[in-house]
């Protein structure tokens, strides 16, 4: 199944990402961003942890009745509650998914489970046979995967498949990886598991070390074929994969990444994304990739002048792409004569209206002064200007 090219975007904003905000969601918010998430056009929607509270039983219900289009999916550790609960919560979802997990790393295993191996592989064959009898999709998650020494990791992919298991999950649970590591991760266990094209192969990056977005993508050039992510990368401790930047990078660098594709709409990006961060109370960074409020703005005046000239010397997207009206020039001591003749032009000016060499001067002394220089500023530089030469 590693062989097609589309790559599914899973994402899980409103389960890995909600579980790390500092307030919880309520149930009429969660069904606002399930319906943006929806818009972007997803594979499958992660929506929450049934078994562990009724309010989020209940919020995974009424998203499963609501929000028609991507799978649905719910949370369950390899416990037999959680995938009753799980799949009682999905019951009204035109498509459902269980995700099931069990950690696999000695560290997980003997610290937080003190389990062996094979304990925990058949705790997770049990959980995929109970999960079938509510679907057919089922995806299985070796937690802590990363730190997984592959033979073991192969051991338990091989036995998940067996047992029913569709998509098999490999998370960096803590994001240790760097990326050559994790697409060996993947590349071994296309090699050593004979039953491994049975199952979708996904990946779910951790960001501690800032590499969940490179590692995912590595990954699916190794083979993969699901990334998990989450709008504006929010999620436990430095955050999940983007999925802003996933979808992103797949659709800009098409000369390396394709045939690979995804069916992002991407022009649902920038409004998904301001949602995400005001409902959740989560600022973005000015300097985001693909969101950030200086993702598409431009301070340098040598920048500005090639923007003027074409727009690709300085953007390798363009905001449209994304859902952003146009790209912004920032009027600062750094812009040019051109930029402020454009701007003047963009607000009404005719070159006949103001002499271009005094309004130049006094703007630089303005901008020295303040910084930024906005329209209004521009405007009353002129008015004074010509105020000036009527005396
Ligand atoms: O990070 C992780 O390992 C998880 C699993 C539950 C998939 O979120
Ligand atoms: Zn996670």
């Amino acid at each position: 199944m590693s062989g097609d090219n589309r790559i599914w975007i899973f994402d899980t904003t409103l389960r890995d990402g909600e579980q790390a905000l500092r307030a919880s969601l309520s149930q009429k918010e969660k069904i606002q961003l399930a319906q943006a998430i929806a818009r972007l056009n997803v594979d499958v929607m992660e929506v929450g942890f049934p078994v562990s509270s009724p309010g989020d039983f209940d919020s995974v219900q009424r998203i499963a009745r609501e929000v028609k289009g991507p799978i649905i999916c719910g949370l369950a550790r390899a416990v037999a509650a959680d995938i009753e609960a799980c799949g009682e919560a999905l019951k009204a979802a035109e498509r459902r998914r269980i995700h099931t997990f069990i950690a696999t790393s000695p560290l997980h295993l003997q610290y937080k489970l003190r389990k062996t191996l094979a304990q925990a592989t058949e705790q997770a064959v049990a959980a995929i046979k109970l999960a079938s009898r509510y679907t057919d999709d089922i995806e299985f998650s070796c937690e802590d995967a990363g730190r997984t020494p592959i033979d073991d990791l192969c051991w338990i992919v091989e036995r998940a498949i067996a047992a029913g298991a569709t998509t098999i999950n490999i998370p960096d649970t803590v994001g240790y990886t760097i990326p050559n590591e994790f697409a060996a991760i993947i590349t071994a266990l296309r090699l050593k598991v004979p039953n491994i094209d049975k199952a979708r192969l996904s990946v779910h990056c951790h960001n501690d070390l800032g590499l969940a977005v490179a590692n995912s993508i590595s990954a699916i050039q190794a083979g993969a074929r699901q990334v998990e992510c989450t709008v504006n990368g929010i999620g436990e401790r430095a955050g999940n994969c983007s999925l802003e930047e996933v979808a992103m990078i797949i659709n800009t660098r098409k000369d390396v990444m394709a045939p690979l594709f995804t069916d992002i709409k991407t022009s649902e990006i920038y409004r998904s994304s301001h949602l995400v961060s005001q409902i959740c109370n989560m600022p973005i960074q000015p300097n985001k990739a693909i969101v950030g409020e200086n993702a598409f703005a431009h301070s340098s005046g040598i920048h500005q002048d090639g923007m003027l000239k074409a727009q690709n010397t300085y953007e390798i997207m363009s905001p449209e792409q994304v859902g952003i009206r146009q790209s912004e020039l920032n009027l600062t001591s750094r812009s040019g004569r051109h930029v402020i003749q454009h701007r003047l032009a963009e607000l009404g000016y005719s070159q006949h209206d103001y002499d271009l060499e005094a309004v130049y001067k006094s703007f630089v002394a303005l901008a020295d002064e303040k910084g930024r220089v906005f329209d209004y500023d521009l405007e009353a530089l002129v008015f004074f200007q010509n105020l000036k030469e009527a005396d």
